[in-house]
């Protein structure tokens, strides 16, 4: 790094693991009162993965970080920070980052888990980014990862529909000064993150390691006020991150958002003017994985090759708390 220039992250892998198990919709007509037809026009989601019984979030986090550490053509003992989102850690402690930290054969570096819920990725990255900018920390392997459908509630079809399983990972490296073709400054432009716990009862669990001991709790949601939230706080963030970049909504190339909801993405797809081929959408096969979302999403599109390099990509999210929040990249 040149003294005096201040690193940037930039995104050198991703990877991604969604276990085998696939439950369409049609899969819960039989166990609850809801239909393909309602789940679809509600949300867009046909089906979801689920985790086999034994396999841990761990084990999800660790597939994903192999995935990103070939996509980047890096040794493990490179990476110098861990961070996993996730609210379905494989115990109450210790922290699933240091298990993923060991199942990658690690012995060295930081290692510790973000709870954001579904905004949990863009936290870890904005925390990862700003280890990285004050040299902390070099390689930062920032993973969300959720077997969310262990906190589920099967009878409660207003929520046990909208979830599933599965990991996503993203490599980043500080690199002094990154640039594009054109000169532009590359990697993480910006990261906003946002809280306000007076929301607290519009998603959470009725239960924790302190209020009901031995019980974890399942999902409690009021879906009305999380989509109502949803569209206001999501507008309003993504708003502060194209004014904090000067970036006009048409100079955005790729919105890669939280997989909750069709409605939610397609909504704010509209407001940025962007046409349905510059948003990466997987909620359609993948249901909401919460903190997994949006490493997943970005995984699959660098699969397909989707992202050029310059392209302005604009994540966002929002999950219980309410937090919410975004982060802008230049690919
Ligand atoms: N199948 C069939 N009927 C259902 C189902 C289901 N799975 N779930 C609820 N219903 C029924 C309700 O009981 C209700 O019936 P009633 O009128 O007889 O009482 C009817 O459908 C309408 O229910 P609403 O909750 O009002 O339906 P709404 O149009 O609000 O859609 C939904 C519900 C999809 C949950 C929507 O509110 C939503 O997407 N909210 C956002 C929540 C979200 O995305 N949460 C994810 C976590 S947070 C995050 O990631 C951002």
């Amino acid at each position: 790094m040149n003294p005096g220039t201040a690193p940037r992250s930039v995104v050198i892998g991703c990877g991604g693991y969604l276990p085998a198990k696939v439950v369409a919709n049609r899969d819960l007509e039989s166990s609850m009162e809801t239909s393909d037809d309602w789940i679809v026009e509600r949300t867009g989601i046909r089906q979801r993965y689920i985790a086999a019984d034994g396999e841990l979030t761990s084990d999800l986090a660790i597939a994903a970080s192999r995935a990103a550490l070939a996509d980047a053509g890096i040794d493990a003992s490179e990476v110098d920070l861990v961070v996993v989102a996730t609210t379905t850690p494989d115990q109450t402690f210790p922290a699933t980052a240091t298990r993923v930290q060991a199942g990658l054969g690690m012995v060295a570096g930081i290692a510790f888990d973000v709870q954001a819920v579904c905004s949990g990725f863009v936290y870890a990255m904005a925390i990862a980014d700003n280890f990285l900018r004050v040299g902390q920390a070099r390689t930062a392997l920032v993973i969300g990862a959720e077997t969310f459908s262990r906190l589920l509630d099967w009878s409660d079809r207003g929520s046990a529909v909208l979830f599933g399983d599965g990991a996503g990972a993203v490599l980043l490296r500080a690199e002094a000064d990154p640039r594009d073709g054109q000169g532009r400054p590359r990697g993480i432009l910006s990261t906003h993150l946002h809280a306000d716990g007076r929301f607290n009862e519009a998603l959470h669990t009725d239960g924790g390691p302190s209020s009901t001991p031995g019980r974890v709790g399942v999902v409690k949601m009021n879906g009305r006020e999380v989509f109502r939230h949803a569209v206001e706080k999501l507008s309003s963030v993504v708003e502060e991150a194209l004014a904090a970049n000067a970036l006009a909504p048409s100079q955005v190339d790729w919105l890669v958002p939280h997989q909750a909801n069709r409605r939610i993405i397609d909504g704010m797809a509209r407001k940025l003017g962007l046409p349905p081929e510059r948003v990466v959408v997987t909620v359609d096969r993948h249901a909401n994985t919460s903190a997994a979302s949006i490493p997943l999403a970005l995984w699959e599109a660098t699969r397909e090759r989707r992202f050029a390099r310059g392209d302005v990509v604009l994540l966002e999210a929002i999950g219980g708390g309410l937090t919410w929040g975004a982060c802008v990249i230049r690919w």
